[in-house]
């Protein structure tokens, strides 16, 4: 099985972190889980996007040194990973040195391919997007330019060189026609399209006006494009330019995750790059919606920025790890209510997901002298709740492969909702006396079904998934996806049961 590689957008340090970031942070640990569970190698990447203007005006606003202030604000990013239980094996920053090497390699392999020119930039640049755009792209309002993000633009003029971008617009098509999965969702996919058919002009790659960023080769007077900097964080990571590197086998990434206002990056700019400095191309660009604030565009000027580690502290972790992939399908845009947070937390994870755990072990803690029951052969009343069971790491699987998470959630808790029904139904504490035997069959199903739904559930909530296989006294080592194949043995003592989740208040 070849190894996977999956990358989030490295962060911009000119702020600390939202919701916005820890949503596609999250969605790549979930993948990453995943793939480690089914047993593939897995490298995670995260990081922080340092230099260019936009930071280089927040350290200046902030009366720092621009590298002080980065170091400040980046420490921010990396406690962002603890908080929210990611699992990235690595962590970049852009102002390291190995990814100045690595920048500068790429730059240099540019230019002996003949891919890059000096010339002049004049245009329209937006800081915030750290973006150049056309004017036929911008709107006016009281004698303000914007860019289509809401950014406004200035004018710009400077010497520059400049990526022959335009010579890559029919490779370009051509590697999306050959690999018809490389930009998700297809909605996007077709947004790229057009925009490259409306006609690709070269790229300015390098800025005169600052010094905030990675020198060109040759040429100390320039400091490169910030985005070309960027994104060669993907391929720092690996060993870049060592492609002997331990790491180099990841390479090309598997999937990179980015939010929809930084796809053009990532699916034009990024492959033209690789592929004009004759490197494999990423074989997937996920773009993910954006998130509104109780039906609100979340701005800083607003005041609805949301803090996930306030969600953390108030809600729990896993709550909203659930909530963040479950509430909305992951590719649309979405509404964060709180209240919509509390349903899930209360009528899903705990009525449903925590009272079947409740129940089911309780009742094998009490009537069971807390050991777990032996396997019976399965009566046609338990058709509904195993035959599922034999494909839920497929089911699953799929979903995940092409990223739709929730649909892989609402697959699994349909599942969970039955076995409630179940459990109802045979009402397993009515049998102790009549049918114990009965009882003892019915329990282990429960369990059965139960060890299934928490291994497939740990990529999306870690912790009370651990939490719930202790309590169905599933070992560490018997966690995998394969383990599922693997029944306990009769007998095995399982540990008290405590709740799974805390209910909140519905008001707020
Ligand atoms: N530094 C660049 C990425 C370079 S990658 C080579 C950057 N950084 S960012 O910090 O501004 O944005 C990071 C991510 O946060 C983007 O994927 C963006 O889509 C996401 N979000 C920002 N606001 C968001 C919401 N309101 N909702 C969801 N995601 C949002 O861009």
């Amino acid at each position: 099985m070849s190894p996977i590689y999956l990358t989030t957008p490295i962060y911009y340090v000119n702020d600390k972190p939202h919701i916005g970031h820890a949503y596609t942070s999250l969605a790549t640990d979930v993948l990453a889980r995943w793939h480690r569970l089914a047993g593939r190698e897995v490298y995670f990447l995260t990081g922080t996007d340092e230099h260019g203007q936009k930071v280089e005006k927040a350290a200046q606003d902030a009366g720092e040194e621009p590298q002080a202030f980065t170091d400040r604000v980046s420490q921010a990013f990396r406690d962002l990973t603890h908080t929210m239980g990611f699992s990235n094996d690595g962590f970049i920053r852009t102002t390291e040195k190995r990814h100045y090497d690595a920048c500068q390699a790429l730059w240099k392999r540019l230019q002996e391919r003949g891919q890059i020119y000096l010339g002049a930039y004049e245009g329209w640049y937006a800081v915030r997007d750290e973006a150049f755009y056309g004017p036929d792209e911008l709107t006016e309002r009281d004698g303000v330019k914007y860019a289509p993000s809401g950014a406004p633009v200035e004018w710009v003029r400077e010497p520059s060189y400049f990526f022959k971008l335009s010579e890559w617009a029919d490779k370009l098509l051509e590697y999306y026609e050959i690999n018809p999965d490389f930009i998700a969702p297809a909605s996007r996919r077709n947004e790229v399209i057009s925009f490259i058919k409306s006609g690709l002009s070269d790229l300015s790659i390098s800025r005169t006006s600052f010094r905030w960023g990675v020198p060109v080769p040759g040429d100390d007077a320039h400091v490169m494009y910030v985005w070309l900097d960027a994104l060669t964080n993907y391929i720092t990571a690996m060993g870049y330019p060592d492609e002997k590197a331990e790491l180099w086998k990841f390479w090309p990434a598997d999937v990179h995750f980015v939010g929809k206002d930084i796809l053009r990056f990532h699916a034009i700019y990024w492959p033209a790059f690789l592929m004009a400095a004759e490197l494999p191309p990423p074989k997937r660009v996920f773009a993910h919606g954006w998130w509104t604030n109780e039906g609100q565009k979340i701005s800083k000027s607003l005041g609805n920025v949301i803090d996930p580690l306030a969600l953390v502290e108030e809600f729990g972790l896993d709550p909203v790890r659930y909530f963040l992939l479950r509430e909305v399908p992951f590719g649309q845009d979405g509404d964060f209510a709180r209240g919509a947070l509390v349903n899930r937390l209360n009528g899903e994870l705990a009525d449903v997901l925590g009272n079947l755990a409740n129940r089911t072990l309780s009742l094998i803690q009490r009537n069971c002298e807390g050991k777990l029951p032996a396997l019976s052969a399965p009566i046609e009343a338990e058709g509904a709740l195993l035959t599922p069971l034999a494909t839920i790491t497929e089911t699953v699987g799929k979903l995940l492969e092409v990223q739709q998470y929730h649909l892989a959630l609402e697959e699994i808790f349909a599942l969970v909702r039955g076995a409630n029904g179940y459990i109802t139904v045979q009402a397993p504490w009515a049998l102790k006396k009549t049918d114990p035997v009965r009882m003892a069959a019915v329990l282990r199903h429960l369990h059965t079904a139960l060890r299934a739904y928490a291994t497939v559930l740990q990529p999306f909530m870690p912790g009370s998934m651990a939490a719930l296989l202790d309590q169905l006294g599933v070992p560490e080592e018997s966690r995998s996806l394969a383990a599922l194949a693997t029944p306990l043995p009769e007998g095995h003592a399982l540990p008290a049961p405590s709740p799974l989740f805390r209910k909140v208040e519905n008001a707020g």
